[in-house]
């Protein structure tokens, strides 16, 4: 069976933690490579909710490996904080989770100073999720960042924690905030250093064993490619590589390991946050998308923001991830409409655009141009057929695939594991469906 990437293929949300969790029977290990607990995937089992932020989505399945690779940011007190709350509903040992040493920290300073920056900002601020996301990258790629490594050593951690924290200081002051207390960061980093330090690992050389024993590896994304730092809508992106690039580096894997990408893709498109969205809906249709989709941020609360499926922008991640197929969640979401729109393509300036353009200040003045398809009278809701889809929804199917150049091959019809048909022929090779079958029907 084939080691697989899962990317969200829009602005994030699109259902990733159903579709890892999902999966993760049939796979030996489920690696993060990017991203931090600013991530909210959510997962249901038998009506309980279960919001992962930092921990990979395999976790609900024990046994499995959980790895934690470079590409992240970590933020120890949520980690930790995270794993108690999920050893409360779920067997975990500890030897089942990794966290990479070559992970970059996120700081106290990190956070305050991403608050006062996006104050700055206001009316032009990022909406970020405050978490202090963008300012550990910042620090990671300007070489003064802190790894999780040296938690493992008192005095480097002391002689970096201190050095960080009075150029941190500096500025804090210029921007009129209380100047942070380095003694008590690095007492509370030592307290979490001292309950991380048997996760800390090589994160590479683990998947390698895995992989060389022959148990596939299931890479999880954060974010969505829409949100990338290179190919997203910048600046309105998170700051890392959230596309299948970021795999490699955010893991120490080369390309050769990845055998398939497989998109998760919403029917509809939502988006959290500032920054241009060319679909997006201002009226009742867009209303209503928020409430049935229940379209609230998993990690902020804040409202998402809702409009039709753009063909353009999918299509662009297909393209730059080599995603040739997806899983497509949440058309139950559309139940009963009459019509449903999918934009297929941008006018600007009166011109036809071939591409998705990731300017934020032309995707802010493209005209969305919409093809309209019948909805489907009786509800997919929960449906786990593919033969009893309505015949109008499995049109719909055929158009989204037509127009983004990739094949549906899962489809999510709900919330839970059971809300879920699979295209077995187009899956044959690639994930064991038997196993994952099994688990679903047996509820583990
Ligand atoms: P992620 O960040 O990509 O993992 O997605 P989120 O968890 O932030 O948001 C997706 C939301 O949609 C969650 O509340 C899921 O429980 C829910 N969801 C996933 N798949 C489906 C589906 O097929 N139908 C419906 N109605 N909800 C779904
Ligand atoms: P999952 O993994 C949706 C958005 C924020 C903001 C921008 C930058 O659940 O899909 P950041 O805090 O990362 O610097 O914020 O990115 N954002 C997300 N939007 N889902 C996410 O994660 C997101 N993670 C960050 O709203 O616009
Ligand atoms: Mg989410």
């Amino acid at each position: 069976m084939a080691n697989i990437v899962i990317l969200g293929s829009q602005w994030g949300d699109e259902g990733k933690g159903k579709i890892v969790d999902l999966l993760t029977p049939a796979f030996g290990a489920v690696a993060r490579y990017q991203g931090g607990h600013n991530a909210g995937h959510t997962v249901y089992i038998h009506g309980r909710k279960v919001v992962l932020h930092l921990i990979p989505s395999g976790i609900l399945h024990p046994g499995t490996l959980c790895l934690i690779g470079n590409g992240v940011v970590i933020d120890p007190k949520a980690f930790l904080d995270e794993l108690e709350a999920l050893k409360a509903v779920v067997d975990i040992r500890d030897e089942w989770i990794a966290v990479s040493r070559t992970a970059h920290l996120i700081l106290p300073y990190h956070g305050l100073l991403e608050r006062a920056e996006e104050a700055a900002l206001g009316e032009k601020k990022i909406g970020t999720t405050c978490r202090g996301i963008g300012p550990a990258y910042e620090d990671k790629i300007g070489r003064r960042g802190i790894r999780a490594g040296d938690l493992l050593d008192p005095v480097i951690l002391r002689e970096k924690i201190f050095a960080n924290t009075a150029a941190k200081n500096e500025i804090a002051v210029l921007r009129g905030l209380t100047p942070l207390d380095p003694e008590k960061i690095f007492a509370d980093y030592s307290g979490y250093a001292a309950r991380m330090t048997p996760y800390i690992k090589d994160v590479s050389r683990l998947l390698h064993d895995t992989m060389r024993a022959g148990r596939p590896v299931l890479f999880e994304g954060a974010q969505g490619v829409l949100l990338d730092i290179d190919h997203g809508t910048y600046p309105f992106v998170t700051s890392s590589n959230s596309t299948a690039g970021g795999v490699c580096t955010g893991l120490g894997i080369g390309p050769s390991a990845i055998d398939a990408v497989l998109g998760v893709t919403k029917a509809y498109t939502t988006r959290v946050g500032s920054g241009p969205f060319p679909t997006e809906l201002f009226d009742e249709t867009g209303r209503l998308l928020a409430k049935r989709g229940d379209e609230f941020g998993a990690t902020t609360g804040r409202p998402r923001r809702c409009g039709w499926f753009d063909a353009v922008a999918v299509g662009y991640a297909c393209r730059i991830n080599g995603i040739a197929k997806l899983a497509v969640t949440k058309p139950d979401v559309l139940d009963g409409l009459p019509e449903i729109k999918v934009c297929t393509s941008y006018l600007y300036k009166g011109t036809p655009l071939r591409d998705f353009p990731v300017e934020p200040w032309i995707l802010e003045r493209v005209t969305p141009i919409y093809e309209t398809v019948p909805g489907w009278k009786t509800p997919v809701h929960g449906l786990n057929n593919f033969e009893a889809l309505p015949s109008e929804f499995k049109d719909y199917l055929r158009f989204l695939e037509d127009r983004v150049e990739a094949e549906a091959v899962i489809i999510s019809t709900g919330v839970e594991r059971e809300d879920t048909l699979f295209r077995d022929e187009r899956l044959a090779g690639l994930i064991d469906l038997n196993v994952v079958r099994c688990a679903v029907r047996g509820g583990a």
